[in-house]
């Protein structure tokens, strides 16, 4: 149609698409309520079914080598670091995560060379989903002022005592399965705001510990990450509070837009560090959950990256979502048993995460607990301490599944989170 509408207040263009995706609609029949949350104030999505008809399926190894799927629609989300980088450079506890070469593992795999972007040492709280949950807090806070003081506010009052003040009377909710909720809970802390993170019980205890230590409150319901999900849905909804997913759906988009902007800072510090040293990987591997991290990383090497590198999603045997969804060409539910990969145990995928990773991802593969088990202890042994989630793109890697990758290549893998 070529129509577009400003969505709410925080600037993201969202295409209005002639057909409503269907599958949208049958991925979330699970969970009617996620179709209408938050009181209306988000725009509608409609979003256009590109089919992927040319792919290639390889079953055998849980690995699906996709065609990308050109499109002119504008981006779901600002794969552009500008905004978060601005509150980051006044941030005191923010600098740069490391970018580690793991030479030793490069030729026990057999590559010419393996960088680790460490992002257990993210801001204190040991994961890249530190800049996500955090930033889109400090958006919503800025845009509720906005709103409420009338004017624009210029990004050094984003701390003003007017702005705080207003803070104070929001609450954020949020599902998760770790670090999201600990990432809302630090940016809600910094502005006086309340956070309520639901947790599932298949999210370890030490979760809800460092959640309430940093005083937001945990609310814990029985089920998987999906039944969080739908709990805190209705949790906001029944009390007007401040729904902050990190996953998206059919009507609900813009405060995962946001989460996933505050990623792509992640992209954009190894963007700077290839720039600096020249050596820029000829393949990149992704862990997903929900998919927000890998698509707003894969969309940021695309929009901005002047060499480009074959990108990989990797996800658990137990989770495939985003595999699923791109063998199908729409958003499919992959359901399964309870993975050891917690953080990236999610059985739905992010809709604007999947429609962005559509168009950017070459490889979908997925990897067993064992092998993400291993991976992870190898990885630690060899000083890069992590967990099955934070070393599952290694994992990829290790397992050799992808082809293409030979004593030339030059990888780089996301340590997502600490051990
Ligand atoms: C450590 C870690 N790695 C990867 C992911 C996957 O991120 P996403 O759900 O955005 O795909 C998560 C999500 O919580 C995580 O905590």
């Amino acid at each position: 149609m070529g129509a577009y509408k400003h969505a709410t207040a925080w600037k993201i263009r969202i295409p209005f698409a002639d057909n409503v995706l269907s599958a949208a609609t049958k991925a979330k029949s699970r969970s009617p309520a996620r179709a209408q949350t938050v009181h209306g104030q988000y725009a509608a999505l409609s979003w256009r079914l590109s089919r992927c008809c040319d792919c290639r399926y390889s079953h055998a190894m849980s690995t699906y080598t996709h065609q990308r799927v050109a499109s002119t629609e504008p981006r779901l989300f600002i794969a552009d670091a500008a905004r978060p980088q601005l509150l980051l450079d006044v941030c005191p506890v923010h600098t740069p995560t490391r970018m580690a070469s793991a030479s030793t593992l490069a030729s026990e795999i057999g590559v010419a060379a393996l960088d680790l972007k460490m992002e257990s040492e993210r801001m204190g709280l040991g994961s890249f989903k530190a800049l996500g949950g955090a930033f889109a807090v400090a958006q919503m806070v800025r845009d509720h002022a906005e709103l409420s003081l009338g004017f624009w506010l210029p990004p050094d009052a984003t701390c003003s005592d007017a702005v705080l003040e207003l803070a104070g009377d929001m609450t954020f909710i949020t599902a998760s399965a770790g670090n999201h909720g600990l990432s809302v809970a630090a940016g809600a802390g910094i502005f006086g705001a309340t956070a309520v993170i639901v947790l599932s019980s298949t999210v370890p205890e030490e979760f809800a510990q460092r959640i309430t230590d940093i005083g937001a409150e945990v609310v814990r319901v029985d089920g998987d990450y999906e039944d969080s999900v739908d709990h805190a849905i209705a949790l906001a909804n029944t009390n007007g509070w401040q729904l902050l997913a990190d996953g998206s759906w059919d009507g609900y988009i813009d405060p995962p837009a946001l989460v996933m902007e505050g990623y792509t800072v992640l992209a954009q510090e190894c963007r700077m560090k290839f720039e600096f040293s020249g050596k820029w990987p000829t393949h990149v591997f992704l862990q997903a959950g929900v998919g927000g991290l890998a698509a707003s990383f894969a969309a940021h090497v695309r929009d901005h990256w002047p060499v480009q590198p074959v990108i990989i999603v990797v996800e658990p045997d137990a989770a495939p979502c985003l595999q699923a969804s791109a063998r199908a060409g729409e958003l499919t539910r992959a359901p399964g048993p309870v993975s050891n990969m917690g953080r990236l145990d999610c059985k739905d995928a992010s809709l604007i995460a999947f429609d962005s990773l559509h168009r950017d991802a070459d490889v979908f593969v997925s990897v067993s607990d064992q092998d993400a088990a291993d991976a992870a202890d190898r990885l630690t042994a060899a000083g890069f301490g992590t967990t099955p989630s934070g070393g599952a793109g290694f994992c990829a890697l290790a397992l050799g599944k992808i082809d293409g990758i030979d004593s030339q290549s030059r990888c780089l893998c996301i340590v997502s989170e600490q051990d």
